[in-house]
């Protein structure tokens, strides 16, 4: 939500941050602006020029063109609007006299302040809640002639989440920034720093990063780095080198990041295991030195996450309970963190995000450590972020990063994470040592299973362009298959707008069985499981209807199809990697619709990547 880039340099910094921008635009893609100080070298001119426009970034590209903007210290900002519409007077950076801030989050008391900075004679032209930030810095720096002292009051005054940086005119050669509840990190480069909502913004020039921590400031120019902490006490942040470097940040050959992101899954997967299985059994080390003690002590299990981690959360379920014979619940993070909840001895919460950022998920971790859970656990994509930081243990995915907004890889690669999970719990219970052998081969196999499955693009580019011309769809499945139909109806109205709707099959003739007519395509996960027979029983209330079925078999059952049945078959593989495998062909299909209607499918409309704000 919002991406924020800063840079100061003895070379012209602009290009690093339109560089910057591109790469977050999947943060926030309504606006976008830079401000530049700019000076004599550059412009012929010293002060604070800003750049903005409305929609994409090629927008401020082509504002750019217009008016070049050139200098050695610069901030800019990708916009998801809060707080009033996409506007060009919205946009960020904000300025105040000689002072422009950017910001991510939300201001919570913007409120309050507005009136008071009112009252003060600040004359307002937005409707954000960071003009509030910008004037406020202004108004105690014109009380003091100190910026720092300026920063820190101002900050001191805000409720809510932010990620901010600073410029101003008078210091020509400093970059101010803070962290509270949204992410920020800073790069270093040689004799030049930068500041970024997601260091993925800033690995054009740098993969060395310091991660700033809750209520953290600084001041960063060409050489030093000062950060303070929320009580103003210098604190060093370990510089640390970026772990995805491995992944290009490039489409290359694809049309979207959606469609590379689909095809990195084998690839993503083999590194996500890499280092934790051996030939039978899975190596635990990798929760630390004492993991096999601390997984001993578990007797429950929370899990947590929000949209498409909370699908890979409801499929761990079925496995944890089912091969650990663990109790296991699973909660949207929204739901959970304002509730009374019970949390039975020994309990471990696990949170599960790919950003590692998600304002809701975060939050339900942060609750979460009063309420005398055993351990917290998190299952995240992205080593640095808030979430990997703040838990007890952590489990990391190699999804690499994942820049498309509807999250594809780094689902997959949850779900390698948690049936890896399973398997050590299983493993340190003393469970049958047969299944534990079977789920790492099943493991070991995967990658390959989904190089076939991947194969089956050209029967679903077919299949989409009959799938298009509909309104609504239903996504059924049973067991595991569940939660992968709807992950299947997530992704197709993320990207399509088609309203798709998810039920366990045997619910159908609990209701929606009366939404089905010859209109309806009815898309079903039907693996050759146990369930398999009392799936086709619910196929079969469908096609009375005259519904049109679609369904995700294993080849090794009946192929029969019916004038209105399409079955598309996929390898048979062992049940615990069955809900990893069939989640690819419902990947394709919403990819493949989307193209036909022609929406935007790496940046879906009203939607943004990593939502920092609740
Ligand atoms: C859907 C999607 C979202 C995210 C959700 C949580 O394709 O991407 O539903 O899964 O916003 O994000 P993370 O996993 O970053 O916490």
């Amino acid at each position: 939500m919002c991406g924020i880039v800063g840079a100061i340099a003895q070379r012209n910094i602009t290009p690093i941050l339109l560089e910057g921008l591109r790469r977050l635009e999947y943060r926030g893609y309504d606006s976008a602006g830079v401000a530049v100080l700019t000076d004599d070298e550059h412009n012929n001119a010293d002060g604070i020029l800003r750049v903005r426009a409305v929609g994409k970034v090629i927008e401020l590209e082509n504002a750019l063109e217009a008016t070049p903007a050139a200098g050695h210290l610069g901030i800019a900002h990708t916009r998801w609007a809060t707080h009033g519409k996409p506007a060009e007077r919205n946009a960020h950076p904000h300025i105040s006299g000689s002072l422009a801030v950017v910001h991510n989050g939300i201001i919570e008391n913007h409120g309050p302040l507005r009136k008071k900075l009112i009252g003060l004679g600040y004359e307002f032209v937005s409707e954000t809640d960071t003009e509030v930030v910008a004037h406020l810095i202004a108004h105690y720096y014109a009380e003091s002639q100190d910026l720092l002292g300026a920063f820190r009051t101002a900050l001191s005054e805000l409720h809510g989440a932010y990620a901010l940086a600073l410029i101003h005119q008078d210091e020509p050669h400093q970059l101010y920034c803070a962290r509270m509840g949204s992410p920020l990190v800073i790069g270093e480069g040689s004799e030049e720093h930068y500041i970024a909502s997601d260091p993925l913004a800033l690995l054009q020039v740098t993969d060395r990063f310091r991660y700033l921590e809750e209520g953290d400031h600084a001041r960063l120019n060409n050489n030093t780095c000062e950060i303070w902490d929320r009580d103003n006490k210098s604190v060093n942040r370990e510089l640390k080198r970026y772990e995805h470097a491995a992944f290009s940040m490039e489409k290359g050959e694809y049309r979207h990041y959606m469609l590379k992101e689909i095809y990195e899954q084998p690839q993503a997967i083999r590194d996500t295991l890499s280092g934790i299985v051996a030939d039978d059994h899975v190596l635990t080390a990798v929760l630390g030195p004492d993991a096999e003690e601390r997984l001993g002590d578990i007797e429950n299990i929370h899990i947590v996450a929000c949209g498409t981690s909370y699908h890979a959360g409801l499929v761990a379920r079925y496995w944890i309970e089912g091969q650990a014979g663990m109790p296991c619940t699973v909660e949207v993070a929204s739901e959970y963190r304002y509730r009374t909840v019970v949390v039975p001895k020994n309990t471990l919460l696990i949170t599960i995000s790919q950003s590692g950022e998600t304002a809701d998920t975060l939050a339900a971790l942060r609750f979460a450590k009063d309420q005398g859970y055993l351990a917290t656990l998190a299952i995240c994509n992205v080593a640095g972020s808030s979430l990997v930081r703040e838990a007890d243990w952590r489990l990391l995915t190699h999804a690499g990063p994942e820049i498309g907004v509807a999250s594809t890889k780094a689902f997959t690669t949850q779900l390698v994470a948690l049936l890896w999970l399973t398997t050590a719990l299983a493993q340190v219970r003393g469970k049958n040592a047969d299944v534990i052998a079977n789920n790492v081969k099943a493991l070991k196999q995967l990658p390959e299973i989904i190089e076939q499955a991947l194969t089956l693009d050209t029967r679903i580019t077919t299949l989409a362009e009959r799938f298009a011309s509909k309104d609504h769809a239903l996504f059924l499945g049973r067991g595991t298959h569940y939660p992968i139909a709807m992950e299947g109806a997530l992704k197709l109205k993320e990207i399509s707008y088609i309203h798709a709707e998810a039920y366990a099959a045997g619910e159908l003739k609990h209701g929606p069985l009366a939404l089905v007519d010859e209109n309806m395509p009815v898309v079903s996960v039907a693996p050759g499981d146990s369930l398999l027979e009392k799936l086709k029983s619910n196929l079969e209330e469908v096609r009375a209807r005259g519904g049109q079925l679609i369904t995700f078999a294993c080849e090794t059952i009946d192929q029969s199809e019916e004038s209105n049945h399409e079955i598309i078959s996929l390898p048979w593989v062992e049940d615990c990697i069955s809900p990893i495998l069939y989640t690819i062909p419902l990947q394709l299909l919403s990819y493949h619709v989307a193209l036909v209607k022609g929406t935007d499918v790496d940046k879906p409309r009203n939607l943004a990547k990593s939502v920092t704000v609740e």
